[in-house]
This record gives structure tokens, sequence and C-alpha cells, in this order.
């Protein structure tokens, strides 16, 4: 078995620390055990591109009890766990390509290594996979089944590729399904990200200025742990509506140039380009600390911040200190990549677990629909959002009210008023 791990030493605490995340995994390890007979994957190769992480270990190990062959490559240089890749390899005989810190080539030459160990469907995090098999393999789309998308940025992509009628394959849009976007990108990206700034910083986040720019479903999130945990809040936003919606969530909202000089904590959570640019660095506040929580390390503009810069130090693990030539210093959390999982571990076991049979469920999907679908970008049916939604209740010792018959009818009538 080809592979390209950090240390195979690490395996055992890789081990131990994957099977901690299954048990806050309940609804994928259902799925695991359902399907484990049947093997409805059998045979179906899987090139994933995903943050190689204790969460991902399990799908990964979920796939291939179904019967899939599966090949795992990073989806972003800095989010891999090290132990992870090396207990996948060593333990679970599954093929990873990753290392923490890989520069721009070894992590392509990665994504390549996944894809050419089989295609028949891809998984991917932020369609780095998707658009290098789309660039570099054209002659292998149509043999592709399908794929399928796990975030925002990805999803916004491959909605490009398909308007511009690019799209090789039918991919399944993740991050679209209730049971993934409302929990992974508000809770899970609300407590990682926070997570991630403890442990770079170690700061205090009661009574700081913490500016949030973005307020879609990430940024949300984000300001509402922040809120919790007793930070003055301010929202920056683009959209009307998102702004709005802000304000009367409890927040300060304003233009970032005017939060520039306010914050002591700035979070990027927008998916675009340059949000965080020499005009705001340049009326930040002494010792301001700045990260990004979107898939890119776009948001925050690196060349603006080093041509600021006469110096920069490593201060504290995952954290660099840029000193400004006024002698005002910035603090960059985890070289501008998406902190929660390039500072901290990523979004919990706990929310993981609903994007994560998603993704299980919509690879059984592609595979039953082989052939049948367009290329297009497919949402999941919303029952299986349902199911996974049902499960996870269950797990959690929840239960909830039925419609009666009568009930079902009335919402189902229109003639009935007052
Ligand atoms: N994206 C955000 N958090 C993640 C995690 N823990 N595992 C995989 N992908 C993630």
């Amino acid at each position: 078995m080809e592979y390209d791990i950090k240390d195979k030493g690490l395996s055992d605490r890789g081990t131990q620390r994957i099977e901690w995340a299954a048990s806050f995994m309940p609804v994928l390890y259902s799925l695991r055990e359902l399907f484990k007979k049947e093997k409805p994957l059998k045979g179906t190769s899987i090139a994933a591109c995903l943050h190689v992480t204790t969460e991902t270990a399990n799908l990964m190990i979920a796939l291939k009890e179904a019967g899939a062959n599966v090949a795992l490559s990073a989806s972003n240089p800095l989010s891999t766990q090290d132990d992870v890749a090396a207990a996948l390899v060593l333990k679970f005989d599954i093929p990873v390509f990753a290392v923490r810190g890989a520069d721009k080539d070894r992590y392509y030459s990665h994504i390549r290594n996944a894809l050419e160990s089989g295609h028949d469907i891809t998984m991917d995090d932020g369609a780095d996979l998707v658009s290098t098999l789309h660039k570099e393999y054209p002659s292998l789309l149509d043999k592709v089944m399908g794929g399928t998308e796990e975030t925002t940025t990805g999803v916004i992509r491959l909605r490009a590729m398909a308007k511009e009628g690019v799209l090789g394959y039918p991919v399944i849009a993740v991050n679209d399904s209730m049971t993934k976007y409302l929990f992974d990108n508000r809770y899970g990206t609300g407590q990682s990200t926070i997570d991630g700034i403890l442990r770079a910083t170690n700061c205090l986040i009661a009574g700081s200025y913490f500016v949030v720019i973005g307020y879609g479903w990430c940024g949300k999130g984000v300001a509402k742990r922040a809120s919790g945990m007793g930070a003055k809040v301010i929202v920056a936003e683009v959209n009307p509506v998102k702004a709005l919606e802000a304000a009367m969530d409890g927040f300060q909202v304003m233009p970032l140039r005017e939060a520039a000089p306010i914050g002591d904590i700035f979070v990027t959570v927008t998916g675009d380009k340059w949000v965080i640019t020499k005009e705001e660095i340049s009326k930040m506040k002494d010792n301001a600390i700045i990260g990004n929580a979107g898939h890119f390390n776009v948001e925050i503009k690196l060349e603006d911040l080093e041509d600021l810069s006469i110096d920069q130090k490593e201060i504290r693990d995952n954290l660099t200190q840029f000193r400004l030539r006024d002698g005002r210093r910035i603090n960059l959390l985890g070289k501008g990549r998406l902190l929660n999982l390039s500072c901290a571990e990523g979004h919990p076991a706990m929310v993981m677990d609903m994007s994560f049979s998603d993704q299980f469920y919509s690879a059984i999907y592609i595979r039953e629909n082989a052939g049948k679908l367009e290329k297009k970008v497919y949402i999941l049916p919303e029952e299986i959002d349902q199911k996974v939604a049902r499960i996870k209740l269950e797990t959690m010792n929840i239960g909830i009210d039925e419609l009666t018959e009568e009930q079902k009818k009335y919402l189902s009538s229109w003639d009935k008023g007052t």
C-alpha cells in the first residue's frame, strides 16, 4: 500500500484519539454497524480530500466497512493531525497522503496520489480535489459516478463550475443539508474557533472587543460563542439582511474600517479574499490578534501584513507576531489558515457526527443512482436529513411529538380559514 505520512510511530496515540472521537459519533457508528453486513459500497473507490482529523478517520473507517476502497488526502496543509494519518495507515489499512505543514507542491501531489488510487466517487472539502481532477485528468471525468462536497466555499466553486457548464459529474452539496450547516457551521465553527484562539493565545475573551467579519452560519456561531464568554462583539457584514439580523441578535454592526481601531480580536469568516488588508491593519491597536476561520487563507491579505512589517517571530505555537514600522505588534493566528483546525482540532466529534453521516449517506446515494444523475450540484433528499436528525435525537435521549392524522390533513389543506 502506498502512503505518505509524517511518522508511523504516532499511530498508537492516533488510534486512541480516533476511538475517543468515535464515542461521540453515535449516528455514524450506527450507520457503520447497519451497513457493514450489506456492504452497499462494495468495490467502490473513493478519493477523499478532507481535513485529516479523528472525525474524518471515523468516516473513512465506516466507508471502508461498507465495502469502499478509500484513499485520503488533506484538504488543507495545516489541518492534518499526523497521529491520525499514522493510525489510519498502520491500524486501519487505509492509504493516507497527508503531512501537517506540507508545502503547496506536496499538498497537490497528495491530492493526485488519492485520485490515482481510484475515483468512482470523490469526497471533497473545499473542491481542491475536484478542481485538480478537472484541470489535470479531464479524460477521467466520465468515469466518476459522482462527488460530495463538505463546505460552503467548495459548494460556491462547484456552482460556479456548473454555471459555466464545466462540471464533469454530479456532486452532492453535503454542506447544504440542514443537519450539516445548522450545526457544523454554527456550533462547530463557533466552538472550534474560540478553542483555536484560546490554545494559540490564552487571551481573555471576557471584556474584549471581538470583531466577527461575515455573519453567515459560521459567523453567527463565532459571534454567539464570543458573546457567551463575555466579549463585546462587533459584526462587519456586506449583506444588508445579514447585517440587520446581527443587529437584532444584539451585536454592534459597523463597517470594518470603523471596527479596526476598536477590536482586540478579529476573525474573518466570509469565504472571500482580501477582507483584512493594509487599510484595516494600519488602523489596528497594538497587540491586536487577527485570524481567519474561512476555508482558504485568502481572507487576510498576508502580503499587506508582511509589507507593513519590519520583522516577524513565532511568539507561541501557531501564533506569529509581526512588528510594524511604527512599533505596533499584530498577532496572526495559524498563518492565516482556518484557525479552528490549524490552532485547534476542528469541530467536536459530536457535531461532525451529523456532517459525516450525511457524507456517508451521500456516498451510498451516489452509488445507488450512478448513471442517473446529471452533471449538476444536488442536495441530499430531505428524508435523509430528517433521518439523521432523528437518529441523533435518539442518541441524545430526546423524544419529540408527532402530528396527529387530523393535523397532517389540516396542513395539506387550503380551504379552512378562521
Ligand atoms: N471541519 C471542521 N472540523 C472538522 C473536523 N473535526 N474534522 C473534519 N473536518 C472538519
